[in-house]
């Protein structure tokens, strides 16, 4: 897999576009060294991320799935002025490791981490009745994305973006034989979104640095 033609454009398109900057260099060598799974989103994922964020003018952003806070930096860097981003992770140690690279790079002041399993704490956020968010990324367990995507359309507003990482995984959204939690979670998700007048939606394919996958791109109407 190393010697995948596109493990070498993406690093031709990395360097071409400037990769990750020290600061988010920091938060992965940190996440690494305290034993994080590294399924972070590559560096173009984060700028794509940053700049969908942006041509929202995301003044609230909603992520499901913090892990060591390399996303959450990238879209936390697109909020405008006064712009506040809630992230919310199940594992302590995740949220912990993510706090301090939140810190490090100086936006702890828009973070707002939310340590918890996200099925309990979006309840909450709902009932705080903040203004709808912008922009959503879902990135946690995908056995819930259903469910993490009706939250995210509920809590947003019209016009805001949602991403939904991880909707193809090598394939395997289309191995008959895969019925894991994960993969009926995905195909769930993916096979509702013809009938979901809420929305208009794509998925597209990648292959890059992290292998074969794919993510869904809604907007709320
Ligand atoms: N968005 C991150 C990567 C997230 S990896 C980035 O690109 O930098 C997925 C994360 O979701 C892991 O940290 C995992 O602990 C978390 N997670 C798994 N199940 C969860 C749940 N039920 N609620 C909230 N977070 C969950
Ligand atoms: C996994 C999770 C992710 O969110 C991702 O982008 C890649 C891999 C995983 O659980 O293996
Ligand atoms: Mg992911």
């Amino acid at each position: 897999m190393t010697d995948e033609i596109w493990n070498k454009v993406e690093d031709y398109l990395n360097t071409a576009l400037g990769g990750s900057d020290p600061a988010l260099e920091a938060a992965l060598a940190a996440s690494a060294e305290a034993g994080l799974p590294d399924i972070q989103v590559t560096p173009n994922e984060g700028r794509f991320l940053h700049l969908l964020a942006r041509a929202v003018h995301a003044q609230r952003i909603l992520e499901i799935g913090t892990l060591g806070g390399y996303s959450t930096i990238w879209l936390a860097r697109a909020l405008g002025e006064g712009g506040r981003l809630v992230t919310l992770e199940a594992d302590a140690h995740h949220a912990e490791v993510a706090q301090r690279n939140i810190k490090r790079e100086g936006v702890a002041r828009v973070v707002d981490l939310r340590l918890g399993k996200a099925l309990d704490t979006l309840p909450g956020i709902a009932a705080e009745g903040g203004d709808p968010f912008d922009f959503v990324f879902i990135d946690a367990d995908k056995a819930n994305i259903p469910a993490y995507f009706d939250w995210a359309v509920k809590l947003s507003r019209p016009g805001a973006l949602i991403v939904v990482d991880n909707v193809v995984r090598k394939g395997a959204v289309v191995d008959p034989s895969n019925e894991t939690e994960d993969v009926l979670g995905v195909r769930r998700f993916l096979e509702r979104l013809s009938a979901d007048r809420r929305v208009v939606v794509t998925a597209l394919q990648t292959v890059g640095a992290k292998g074969h996958d794919g993510f869904a791109l809604a907007l709320v109407i």
